[in-house]
């Protein structure tokens, strides 16, 4: 089990029984072990995916929203690794608590948890911590005043962005990669202007969509689909998409594992790291497994960090490896299938 888990079963007198809301859990068997009246808000499609089954369907949501739940007793967050997501799910929780009910805060010490004091200050005037163990720490607050509901228009953010050949709207939230900018990679990537061959093109790890915005409009013989791991970055994909008018298809996916058939060329910014640690596992995963998606001559194109050993990585699993642009940072890498 997760030390956050760990954590929490340490002090199971405290939520035994209890009607809780759990936001961002990890995908272990928690709600097995501690008996209560739980409620899930996933925003990480892992998660929402491991831990089905473990709860009738209603009572684990994957959304960028947080379920409405009556008559909490408590509700807990598993600290999120961008403390503005923190803020975000807080913003969403508190409101559905009674004013005398506590919220918990869970989260490893190198995980942010420290700020806990500050994160729950806002909601009560007395944050504590009850525990600390397993290298993490659990706090909590009894919401002692007035909490405004919680609106969507507040934490959105929409801006625009401009390329030499287009002008776009893009939606963002917190903790969506590269939240309200462009990323520096993502720029690179996308001032490479060779068409992609024509045909069916999936963005691996989109985000709020950028890269298939902008390659859309460059490539009309492309149909676009989108997969991301994070509910947020799903809907904020949605969201730029229909903004700009861009008609594509966008769904959750943990990697590959809900992705289908063969597209002609997968586009990516691949994520190489999560959580704390830095860790390029998700990526090369993506490289071992892409070969099934790709058709034979359909092209890989990603940007990454230079230092990252991606190049023998794809040349092991698609083919010769080209760079097609490099800055001191960056470079952006094709390889294209054996036909
Ligand atoms: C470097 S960001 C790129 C985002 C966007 N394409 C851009 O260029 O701005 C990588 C994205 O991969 C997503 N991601 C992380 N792990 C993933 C996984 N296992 N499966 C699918 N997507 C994942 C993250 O949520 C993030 O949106």
């Amino acid at each position: 089990m997760d030390n956050t888990s760990q954590i929490l079963e340490r002090s199971a007198e405290l939520f035994s029984g209890q009607r809780l809301l759990l936001v961002n859990p990890p995908a272990d068997g928690l709600t097995r072990s501690l008996s209560a009246d739980w409620t899930l808000w996933c925003w990480d499609y892992a998660s929402s995916r491991g831990l089905a089954g473990a709860l009738p369907e209603e009572r684990l949501v994957f959304s960028h929203l947080c379920p409405q739940v009556d008559d909490l007793d408590a509700a807990i967050l598993v600290m999120p690794k961008a403390i503005e997501r923190a803020e975000y799910a807080l913003a969403q929780m508190v409101p559905l608590l009674a004013q005398g009910k506590p919220v918990y805060l869970v989260g490893e010490k190198k995980g942010g948890i420290t700020r806990a004091e500050k994160l729950l200050g806002r909601y009560g005037a007395h944050p504590e911590k009850l525990d600390s163990a397993r290298h993490c720490q659990l706090w909590r607050v009894i919401v002692d005043q007035p909490v405004a509901p919680f609106l969507l228009e507040d934490w959105r953010q929409q801006y625009e962005l401009r390329f030499d050949d287009q002008p776009l709207q893009l939606v963002s939230l917190p903790g969506v990669f590269s939240h309200g900018r462009l990323d520096e990679g993502s720029e690179l990537l996308l001032a490479e202007q060779r068409p992609l061959p024509a045909g069916r093109v999936l963005d691996f790890g989109c985000g709020s969509g950028v890269l298939s915005l902008v390659m859309a409009r460059r490539n009309p013989g492309c149909r676009f689909e989108l997969v991301d791991i994070d509910a947020l970055a799903i809907y904020c994909a949605r969201q730029s998409l229909a903004l700009n008018g861009v008609e594509a298809e966008v769904h959750a996916s943990d990697g590959l594992s809900d992705v289908h058939g063969r597209f002609s060329a997968v586009i990516s910014n691949p994520p190489f790291h999560t959580g704390i640690r830095q860790d390029t596992s998700i990526a090369e995963r993506f490289f071992e497994q892409v070969t099934r998606n790709l058709q034979p001559g359909g092209e890989l194109r990603i940007v990454a960090n230079g230092f990252l050993r991606y190049p023998p990585l794809i040349e092991e699993h698609i083919g010769p490896c080209q760079v097609l642009r490099e800055n001191n940072r960056f470079k952006v890498y094709s390889a294209v299938a054996p036909g």
